[in-house]
């Protein structure tokens, strides 16, 4: 009997293990970490862009590739880290609105993503870094103004 329960406990634990290794994190509060630190690296990369697009900072094709490709592997992972239970808790500023409207949310990642990821190859220039660059920052804001709230 306590051998059983001792078994089912460690094929849990194993369980929530192979889930996290196929990319589901294994807790809400894994969840919301990995989302706030993948959007914080969404925020990094878009101050490298705003740099170059701006002429702060000089173009530099490699780098401007790796902004559109964080923000396309942030969008393939993203739908992925608001499991029930993550409504709150840790830092996060997800709105009710992504639990309400999760299809609605998953359009708006797989759209932005999917503008992101087919602009890498066509980046040759700044010019052409800014005409991608450009729509994909807005599409900050307007996810956000839906889909986020200032817990602060
Ligand atoms: C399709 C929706 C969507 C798009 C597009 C989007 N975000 Fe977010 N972002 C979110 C959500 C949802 C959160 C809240 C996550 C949480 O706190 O759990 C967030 C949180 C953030 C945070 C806070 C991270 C933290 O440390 O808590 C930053 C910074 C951020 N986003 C930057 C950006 C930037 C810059 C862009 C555009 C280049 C962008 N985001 C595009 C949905 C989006």
């Amino acid at each position: 009997m306590k051998k059983s329960v001792i078994l089912a406990g460690t094929l849990m634990v194993l369980g929530a293990f192979a889930a996290s290794a196929q990319g589901v994190p294994a807790t809400p509060a894994a969840a919301i970490e990995e989302r706030t630190s993948i959007m914080s690296g969404v925020g990094d990369a878009t101050r490298t862009g705003v740099r170059m697009a701006r002429e702060q900072a000089p173009f530099d094709l490699d780098a401007a590739r790796d902004v559109l490709r964080t923000y396309a592997s942030a969008a393939e992972r993203m739908p992925l880290l608001f499991p029930p239970g993550s409504e709150t808790g840790g830092d996060t500023s997800a709105a009710p609105t992504i639990w309400s409207d999760r299809a609605g949310f998953e359009r708006r990642f797989a759209d932005w993503g999917a503008a992101a990821a087919g602009a890498v190859d066509g980046v040759s220039d700044l010019d052409k870094f800014r005409a991608a660059f450009g729509p994909l920052a807005d599409g900050c804001s307007s996810c956000h103004g839906e889909y986020r709230v200032r817990r602060n």
